[in-house]
């Protein structure tokens, strides 16, 4: 049974032109310098507070590794103590308790494991995911924080959609770092579903 009162969030970070990643996969963009003097700062402490209301993070097999290879570079990882679900149908390492492998079908796991038992349920990445998760009617909401580059090639925010999604602008924010985060309340799927090649 579906909990009406959890809610999932897709939050990514992507450069003005809408990718995630470059091709390879690097994300070595995500560092910019810039300055935006009216943009807000983030209170650290404000932060804290934020990432303690979300409840777990749901991420695709190729984000982990990501998050794996940051990890053995020493640049920590991102998703404290919280549960982490990664789809996958590989067998890949597991580091940490709090990881938990899954593979199936999406819509069964976030509405019948996910929602029953979580009330804040962020998606983490990447496109492939993403996608799957809107083109299932699974999300809420969408977070999604453009940085000040243009990489002009790479993997996109979401991948091959295939319908049109409508949605609610519900909140812009615009920070010193040159970084403006959207959020949007999902709307519906709307259209006929689309083939890409
Ligand atoms: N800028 C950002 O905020 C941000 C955020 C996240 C990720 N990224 C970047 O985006 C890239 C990864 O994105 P991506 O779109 O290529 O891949 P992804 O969405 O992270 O992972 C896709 C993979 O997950 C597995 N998977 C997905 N759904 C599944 C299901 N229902 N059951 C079983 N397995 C399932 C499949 O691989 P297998 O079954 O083969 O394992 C699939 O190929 C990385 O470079 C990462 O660094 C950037």
């Amino acid at each position: 049974m579906a909990n009406l009162d959890s809610r999932v969030t897709i939050h990514m970070a992507a450069s003005l032109d809408g990718f995630i990643a470059r091709k390879d996969g690097r994300v070595d963009w995500l560092e910019t310098s810039d300055e935006f003097i009216s943009g807000d700062s983030l209170d650290p402490s404000y932060v804290e507070a934020f990432l303690k209301s979300i409840d777990c993070y749901v991420m695709g097999s190729r984000t982990y590794e990501t998050a794996l290879n940051f990890e053995t570079k020493g640049l920590g990882w991102s998703y404290g103590d919280k549960p982490t679900f990664v789809l996958t149908s590989r067998n890949l390492p597991r580091t940490r308790d709090t990881v938990e492998f899954y593979s199936g079908d999406l819509s069964q796991f976030v509405n019948e494991r996910l929602r029953p038992a979580f009330g804040s349920i962020w998606f983490v990445g990447g496109g492939v995911v993403s996608a799957d998760c809107l083109r299932r009617g699974l999300a809420d909401e969408i977070r999604y924080s453009i940085l000040p580059v243009l990489i002009g090639d790479g993997i996109p925010f979401f991948e091959k959609l295939r319908r049109d999604v409508t949605l609610h602008l519900a909140e812009v924010k615009a920070y010193k770092s040159g970084i403006v985060e959207l959020r949007y309340e999902v709307r519906g799927n709307c259209g006929e579903s689309r083939n890409f090649k």
